[in-house]
Parts: C-alpha cells; sequence; structure tokens
C-alpha cells in the first residue's frame, strides 16, 4: 500500500449535511457494534486500543481505505470525554503533517442528539511500530534511521504548536510498507503552558517524563 496522502477535509465539511448520512449497524468480530455511515464498508479490527476499537474500512466517498476508531460511551467519564475533545481538536491541527496522521471524518451514532459513540476516521496504515518491533522482521540501519528522523519531523511540528504528545510509544506510531510513518493518539497530549494537569502523569510515562523533565527543569531520578 502507497502512504497515506489524503487530503485532509476542513472541519466544517466533517459536521455538514450531518442529518443526510445513513447508517448500518455493522457487528464486529461478534463483540462489538458499529454504527456506521454506510459510505464505510469491509470493516475488519485492526486494534485495540485503551479507548476502543479500531477497524480498517473502504470509503466510498474518498475511493480508498481508511481506519476508524470507535469511542463507546464518550460521555461517560468526563476526563475521558475531554481526552477525545483534545484528540480530535489537535488532529485538526497537526494532521496537516505527513508524519502526523490527519483525520478525514467525525461521525456519531444515528440518534445524533443524544449519541453516546464517536467515530474517527483516519488515514490507514498498515501497521504500527510496536508490532514491527516485536515481529520476527529485521530492520537496518537505513530503516532505523528513515523511522527516526520521521518521527523527529513529526515531533519538531507538534512541539513547535506547543504541545507536547506525552504517550509517544510504538503502539502510537504508524508505519506503511513502503516506511511512511506516522504519530497517532493523541488523547494524552498537552499544552506546554497547561503545566497543572502534567503533574499526574509524568511520574509513570516515562518518554513524557524525559520531556517534561526538560521543560520542567527536574531531575528524572528524583521523580
Ligand atoms: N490510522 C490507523 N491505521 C492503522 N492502524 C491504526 C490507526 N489508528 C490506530 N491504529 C491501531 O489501533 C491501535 C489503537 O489506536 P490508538 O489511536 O492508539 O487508540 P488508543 O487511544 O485506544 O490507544 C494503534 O496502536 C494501532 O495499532
Ligand atoms: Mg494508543
Amino acid at each position: 500500500m502507497a502512504a497515506a496522502t489524503g487530503t485532509p477535509v476542513t472541519f466544517s465539511k466533517l459536521t455538514a449535511n450531518f442529518e443526510a448520512r445513513t447508517f448500518a449497524r455493522v457487528k464486529i468480530r461478534n463483540k462489538c457494534y458499529f454504527d456506521i455511515d454506510t459510505r464505510y464498508t469491509d470493516l475488519e479490527t485492526i486494534g485495540d486500543g485503551a479507548y476502543g476499537v479500531v477497524c480498517s474500512a473502504w470509503d466510498s466517498v474518498l475511493r480508498r481505505k481508511v481506519a476508524i476508531k470507535k469511542v463507546a460511551d464518550v460521555f461517560e467519564d468526563l476526563v475521558d470525554a475531554k481526552r477525545i475533545l483534545r484528540e480530535i481538536l489537535l488532529l485538526r491541527h497537526l494532521g496537516e503533517h505527513p508524519n502526523i496522521t490527519s483525520i478525514l471524518d467525525v461521525t456519531v451514532s444515528p440518534q445524533v442528539k443524544d449519541f453516546k459513540d464517536l467515530y474517527i476516521i483516519t488515514d490507514l496504515y498498515e501497521c504500527d511500530l510496536d508490532r514491527i518491533v516485536t515481529s520476527k522482521q529485521i530492520l537496518t540501519r537505513p530503516h532505523i534511521q528513515f523511522f527516526l528522523y520521521q518521527i523527529l519531523k513529526g515531533l519538531k511540528y507538534i512541539h513547535s504548536a506547543n504541545v507536547m504528545h506525552r504517550d509517544l510509544k510504538p503502539s502510537n506510531i504508524l508505519v506503511n510498507s513502503d516506511c511512511a510513518l506516522a504519530i497517532c493518539d493523541f488523547g494524552l497530549s498537552r499544552g506546554a503552558e497547561d503545566e497543572a494537569s502534567l503533574t499526574d502523569y509524568v511520574v509513570t510515562r516515562y518518554p513524557r517524563l524525559l520531556y517534561s523533565a526538560q521543560i520542567f527543569n527536574i531531575s528524572v531520578c528524583d521523580s
């Protein structure tokens, strides 16, 4: 599969004509349902994250495959709801960069006025870095250099917007077979100046810890 090359759709277009959408209920591996716009077909599970199931699907409007992340019961927990909102807002702003996943569409279940589930549609990648590094696949020096180069490029863009990802790990880095790479999962991201909200996470998440330590000028060993 070629690198994800989708042209991001503007947010006003995402939510336009919502009432005109038609929905179908698709059963995913006997364990959950996707109430999804009928433009998306051939759903298959590709990931199971902390906030929900991720499926690949054929998008009959864009005429290519996409990824759909279902966030079930989005309002059940206020903190989680804020994280999802933050993820959508950040992807809107940062997703134009080639090394950051771009958001293509957002839909809710058919009960638009009283919805519980949210679906975030992004460019589809073939794998994540966690699966690659835990597989038997040999990574050559040029592979590693190219991955690192793209990660740093994506991070530079994120940090230039004064945002910290705070959950950078192999499973949140998506890769295609041509080695194109994109950083995903901005649910824990924060603005660098949002100091108060950082404290509960920095002690448990080592990649963020290193970055936060630099920002707040603290010793990593004393944290
Ligand atoms: N656009 C995508 N293309 C391919 N796989 C994806 C995509 N988005 C997510 N995934 C897969 O689903 C997993 C969970 O997605 P993620 O956005 O990290 O959700 P969570 O917040 O639940 O961790 C990822 O680790 C990855 O394996
Ligand atoms: Mg994740």
